[in-house]
């Protein structure tokens, strides 16, 4: 939505394991409610990981005179839960995925793109707000392939001279959904992140939340993150999009969060306040490979991007459960 309210001719790639088809559905209907012409998003069905249908891509696009002179890489596996228990597979869809990808990019002298990473690679050492130049130590299958991607894209970068236009967007925790409650996220299964899980729990679908440990060294004992609202993380690529585009030549790697920190418990109390629903909770212990405390120091992306996040927790919570009441079964119902 954000880079087609930019004037961007897009083409996405999906193999929907994970997604819904009929989330661009979705995406031209939020643009005609906006009366914003678009032109047709093209979209290809397939794995990452199939060169040959990447290539396809590619040069279609080409012969149609429309070649493709960037990529946002959002294409992977990203639940560290399910990485810890199929590592091969994370190994094999993120990073030969991310691989099958380059190689084509290359060939076609595409040299712009932009990387969906995780703040994740900064492993659990540390606690409070975290600098791009903090080493990277990722804990789990999942972290291990992020931080692998971005020196794979390092290296292409070097080979190529130097030549390449690369932005390593690292997320801390992105939350909530599109405010016309068209677009959001729809898990499958049962979530393992908190925001879904306590949407289900206010939805009645679960009886209450887990809260894995209240014995944090945090204000009120629970973990703390930097909560991010997806749409400001979405408006982040477009402004890295648009930096590349108009500077030389770089690798870059960027903290897109909000700077500040919010605990699992005031995330609770926000939720219930603004949307006035009641939200059971139990402690449990902590869940291994937690931190107490997860904060972007998100200067360096204020400094370099044309973006600053405004949207606050309670625009989170707001916009997260509008888009839960008005499709409580996700894309699949309307
Ligand atoms: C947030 C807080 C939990 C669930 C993960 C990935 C990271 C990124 C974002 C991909 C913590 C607590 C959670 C629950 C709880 N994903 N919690 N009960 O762990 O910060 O980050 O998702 O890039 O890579 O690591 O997010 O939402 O799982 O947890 O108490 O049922 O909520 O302990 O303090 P996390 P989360």
């Amino acid at each position: 939505v954000s880079l087609l309210e930019d004037g961007y001719k897009l083409i996405v790639i999906d193999s929907n394991i994970n997604s819904s088809p009929l989330a661009l559905v979705r995406v031209k209907e939020i643009l005609q409610n906006k009366n914003i012409a678009i032109e047709e998003i093209i979209f290809k069905n397939g794995d990452i990981r199939d060169v040959n249908f990447i290539n396809n891509v590619f040069k279609e696009a080409s012969l149609a005179n429309n070649p493709i002179t960037a990529v946002i890489h959002f294409a992977g596996l990203k639940s560290v839960f399910e990485s810890v228990k199929n590592p091969s597979l994370y190994w094999d869809v993120n990073v030969v995925g991310s691989l099958s990808l380059l190689k084509v990019m290359e060939y076609y002298d595409c040299t712009t793109i932009v990387f969906s990473s995780s703040a994740t690679i900064y492993g659990d050492d540390w606690s409070g707000s975290i600098v791009e130049s903090t080493g990277l130590e990722p804990k789990s299958p999942y972290g291990n392939t992020k931080a692998a991607i971005e020196k794979i894209l390092e290296d292409f970068f070097k080979i190529s001279g130097n030549n390449w236009r690369v932005a390593n967007l690292r997320y801390f925790n992105p939350i909530g959904a599109h405010p016309s409650g068209m677009l959001g996220e729809n898990p499958l299964g049962i979530p393992n992140n908190l925001f879904p899980y306590i949407c289900r729990v206010a939805k009645g679908e679960y009886k209450n939340l887990v809260i894995y440990g209240n014995d944090w060294p945090t204000e009120d004992g629970t973990g703390v993150r930097d909560y991010i609202h997806v749409m400001d993380l979405a408006a982040s690529h477009r402004a890295a999009l648009d930096y590349l585009f108009n500077n030389e030549p770089q690798f870059i790697s960027l903290n897109i969060g909000t700077g500040r920190g919010t605990s699992v418990i005031q995330l609770v109390d926000t939720f219930k306040r603004i949307n006035n629903c009641d939200l059971p909770y139990v402690i449990s212990k902590r869940r291994k490979g937690d931190v107490p405390t997860l904060i972007a120091n998100n200067q360096y992306a204020l400094s370099k991007l044309d973006w600053s996040p405004s949207k606050s927790i309670e625009d989170m919570c707001k916009d997260g459960w509008r888009w839960n009441l008005l499709n409580p079964k996700g894309f699949e119902n309307r």
